[in-house]
């Protein structure tokens, strides 16, 4: 097979390298494009636009495979714990016990924030939405820390990590405590990362917290079923305003915001809000099961369909299975399981759902699990974020260390060629 791709315009012929990945997917490089040819290709969504090479995350939609550094999600799922994930996903290896426990202590360290940073959630109003305010504190924590990282220093470039994957949790934490009007909690830094995240965000100011291994173990989970998925919309803005060489956490605090809509990490808490709403209206599956199919109502399917997997999402199974689980440990009853399940056992069978190879993503789940462990709804897509911090930073890692171009795409113009200004009174 020839490892050039050949394109043929106006009578001349050019060719371009073929590259092909460990997995052995074959990319046309077209580097060369414009400045050979003089024209641009044109993809809007980048359907068929690979934005960088990467070895982080392996995904094969046809397949239904997920991969973090060649380790399946499977089995991560089962035997890791989210930090060793994070380490992972971040420095290219799983840590030896003596990595892990140095990697716990120096993030255990940054578990704090600047006491201003307090006034700053104050002063948001209690019904923002988490993910406005949680963008906006990770924003802010570049006021608190504006050193540039130096990413010629591998020492700098650790310390900037270890300090985000620190202060996220009290960031969420707050954000949720903010919202329920509970006073601010530091938790304690002794507890693991997963323990003291859960103290941070539910122990009562009178109380003490009871720790359910249950709860803990379902949350490490389900962070670490999302915390890469190679170059999603959010993890590519944050390569892309790292690009600029904004910080890391102006990188971060974008792919928060990026992340917020229905269409990506929203999705979790819309898929809530319709099983919900499903049940109110009495629980016909079958009627929202038509209007999703209806090209005049706007009304989606939440949670179903990716634009990469055109198969089971491999991250959905675990989750329904762990869903079961949690549910069943916890003595819970919800009857929006029930739902997901008669929707989702529809849409299957469904010709108009097979055709378009729609199947349940990772969010169809997981807001059943955050609602049994005790999240708000409004707080779903905030614990989204909290798993792909590491993806993210990873990815952000990746981008700098490969010195990449500052991303820029063209486009093609299509508006009014030169008019001549127009003074106002002739107008
Ligand atoms: N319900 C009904 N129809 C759908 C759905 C759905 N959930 N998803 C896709 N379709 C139809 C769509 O109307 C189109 O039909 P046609 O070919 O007749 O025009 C076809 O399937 C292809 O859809 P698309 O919108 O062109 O596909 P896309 O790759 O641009 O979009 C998606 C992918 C995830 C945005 C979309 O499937 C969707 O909106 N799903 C619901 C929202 C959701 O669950 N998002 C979470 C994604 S996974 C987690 C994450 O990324 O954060």
């Amino acid at each position: 097979m020839s490892d050039k791709a050949t394109l043929e315009y106006s009578g001349k012929k050019y060719e371009f390298p073929v590259v092909k990945g460990t997995e052995d997917e074959l990319a046309i490089d077209i580097k060369r494009l414009r400045s050979e040819t003089g024209m641009i290709t044109i993809d809007p969504g980048y359907k068929n636009t690979g934005s960088c090479e990467s070895a982080i995350t392996y995904l094969d939609g046809e397949q239904g495979i997920l991969r973090y550094r060649g380790y399946s999600i499977e089995e991560l799922a089962e035997k890791a714990s989210f930090l060793e994930v994070a380490y992972l996903l971040i420095f290219g290896e799983l840590p030896n016990k003596q990595q892990l426990d140095k990697f716990y202590s120096d993030i255990a360290e940054e578990e704090e924030v600047d006491e201003d940073v307090k006034k700053i959630v104050d002063s948001f109003p209690r019904t923002a939405h988490p993910m406005g305010v949680i963008a906006s504190l990770t924003s802010a924590l570049t006021a608190f820390n504006p050193s540039a990282v130096n990413i010629e220093s591998e020492e700098d470039m650790y310390n900037a990590i270890v300090k985000i994957l620190g202060k996220f949790p009290v960031l969420v934490a707050w954000t949720l405590r903010k919202r329920i009007g509970r006073p601010y909690d530091y938790g304690d830094n002794t507890l693991g990362y997963i323990e003291n995240m859960m103290m941070m965000m539910f122990k009562r100011p009178n109380k003490p917290y009871k720790m359910n291994p249950v709860v803990v173990d379902a949350m490490d989970k389900l962070l670490i079923l999302h915390a890469d998925h190679e170059q999603n919309c959010s993890t590519s803005t944050v390569r892309i305003v790292g690009s600029s060489h904004a910080g890391l956490f102006a990188s971060l605090s974008a792919g928060v915001s990026a992340l917020w809509g229905p269409l990506h990490g929203g999705a979790n808490q819309a898929v809530i809000e319709m099983l919900e709403a499903i049940k109110a209206d009495g629980g016909d599956t079958a009627k929202y099961m038509e209007k999703a199919k209806d090209k005049n109502d706007p009304f989606r399917l939440m949670g179903f369909g990716h634009r990469v997997y055109k198969n089971f999402d491999p991250r959905a199974r675990i989750i329904k299975k762990a869903a079961d689980e949690v549910l069943a440990d916890l003595g819970i009853d919800d009857p929006i399981l029930d739902i997901a399940k008669a929707l989702e056992k529809q849409a299957l069978e469904d010709p108009y759902f097979v055709e378009r190879k729609l199947y349940p993503n990772v969010d169809f789940y997981s807001g059943i699990i955050y609602r049994a462990l005790g999240v708000p709804t409004s707080m779903f897509t905030v614990m989204f974020a909290m798993g792909r911090l590491p993806g993210w930073i990873a990815q952000w890692r990746e981008m700098r260390l490969r010195k990449e171009p500052i991303g820029r795409p063209r486009q093609v113009y299509i508006g009014e060629t030169y008019r001549k200004f127009k003074p106002l009174e002739e107008r």
